[in-house]
């Protein structure tokens, strides 16, 4: 795959894979937690990196490689690790990007567990954050200080959908220090969408839980960058403190790729089809969709995105009552939290996915009671359309 520059959707297919002897067609499961070594001196070769190849599947595994090799082709990234969560990508990055003293920037409208752990389990380890709005640029450049060190930001938003301008805000960071690491966590758009790298930014972040895998079957996630921070440092990190994919979830990750473009472009075809629907309805106050004129950023979404995405928020008239109420007479949507499943899944945020934050907290964000999300997935959306009664 190196002599030539395939286009993007042969790299989903067939990048990363280097057959065994054995000449399977179909990517391999190594299920080994380590590798032999023909002698003692090439044991000592590998674990000092002298000579290349596996040591032990903590930290490269051939499996995972696959699919972090095919991510990479796919985000635009010169390296790729895998990791056991969503979750553990961005502590992965955070501790191999930060230490006691470091300030840190994000936006505040994040995944309920990206905020925690930021504010919480950071802080623990006298980590500094400062939280400012997504789409407000002069908040970016006034947090930015000298012992900055990264910013992290998710677009769109989970949930309610706002878009970043991750061009204007790497640019922001960078002129302020070109040693920031800007992170993007790109778990919405997936690179079939959206690709941060070629935009500006360091690190792309993923929950390949998400559409990644796109069947709701595994947990996992990915750091995904160039050789020196994530190709060592999180390498390193890795390999010391080990949160890593199994070779099995990696090889389901690696199937999803294969058909992440076909899958996310029919859920942003259906999920536009819901959307108009709920924008018509009396019963709805407000809907959160980037592919709706009304959406505050329409004009970037159309310029940084190829397409608006596959999930959906909407505040119904009558809070949670009302919400609820909707909620359970779906009889077709699943009541879960994940999202990037072909299966269409429907959440209310404000007491699942953000539940830990303080309703003062979800106030500033807008999440509110009347809040429901839901991530469209494949099923007909005339069929969804009439699973969603208002009662
Ligand atoms: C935007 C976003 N980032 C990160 C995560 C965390 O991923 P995981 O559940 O794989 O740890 C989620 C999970 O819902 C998410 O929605």
């Amino acid at each position: 795959m190196t002599k030539k520059q395939y286009r993007p959707a042969t790299l989903a297919i067939r990048s990363g894979h280097e057959r065994s002897q054995f000449g399977e067609h179909s990517e391999a499961i190594f299920t080994t937690s380590s590798f032999v070594f023909a002698t003692a001196e090439q044991a000592k070769a590998r674990f000092s990196y002298e000579e290349e190849g596996n040591v032990y599947s903590r930290f490269t595994n051939p499996t995972v490689n696959v699919f972090q090799q095919r991510l990479a082709a796919m985000e635009g990234g010169d390296a790729c690790i895998g990791t056991a969560s969503g979750m553990s990508a961005m502590l992965a990055v955070c501790m191999s990007g930060l230490k006691a003293g470091d300030h840190l920037v994000s936006s505040r409208s994040i995944f309920g567990a990206s905020k925690v752990l930021l504010s919480s389990l950071l802080s623990n380890f006298g980590v500094e954050v400062t939280f400012v709005e997504l789409t407000k640029l002069d908040e970016w450049r006034d947090a930015l200080q000298s012992n900055t060190k990264m910013v992290f930001f998710e677009t769109p938003t989970n949930p309610l959908m706002e878009v970043g301008d991750i061009a204007a805000i790497s640019d922001v960071a960078h002129s302020h220090n070109p040693d920031i690491k800007v992170v993007v966590d790109n778990c919405f758009c997936t690179p079939i969408l959206q690709q941060p790298l070629s935009l500006g930014a360091d690190v792309v972040l993923h929950s390949a839980t998400k559409f990644i895998d796109g069947q709701g079957r595994c947990v996992g996630g990915a750091v995904v960058g160039d050789a020196e921070f994530v190709g060592e440092k999180v390498l390193g990190f890795m390999r010391t403190a080990g949160p890593s994919m199994s070779p099995f979830n990696a090889w389901v990750f690696t199937k999803g790729l294969e058909t992440l473009a076909l899958r996310v472009n029919q859920a942003c075809d259906n999920a536009r089809i819901v959307a108009e629907y709920l924008s018509e309805h009396s019963k709805v106050e407000r809907v959160f969709y980037p592919g709706l004129e009304s959406h505050p950023q329409y004009a970037l979404v159309n310029s940084q995105q190829s397409r608006p995405g596959a999930v959906l928020t909407f505040e119904v008239n009558g809070g949670l009552e009302a919400a609820y109420a909707l909620i359970n007479q779906t009889e077709l949507m699943s009541i879960t939290a994940n999202l990037g499943d072909t299966k269409t899944t429907i959440t209310h945020p404000f007491t699942t996915t953000h539940a830990r934050w303080s309703n003062e907290e979800k106030a500033k964000v807008g999440i509110t009671e009347g809040l429901i999300r839901i991530a469209v997935g494949l099923e007909d959306p005339l069929d969804l359309i009439e699973d969603i009664v208002f009662q």
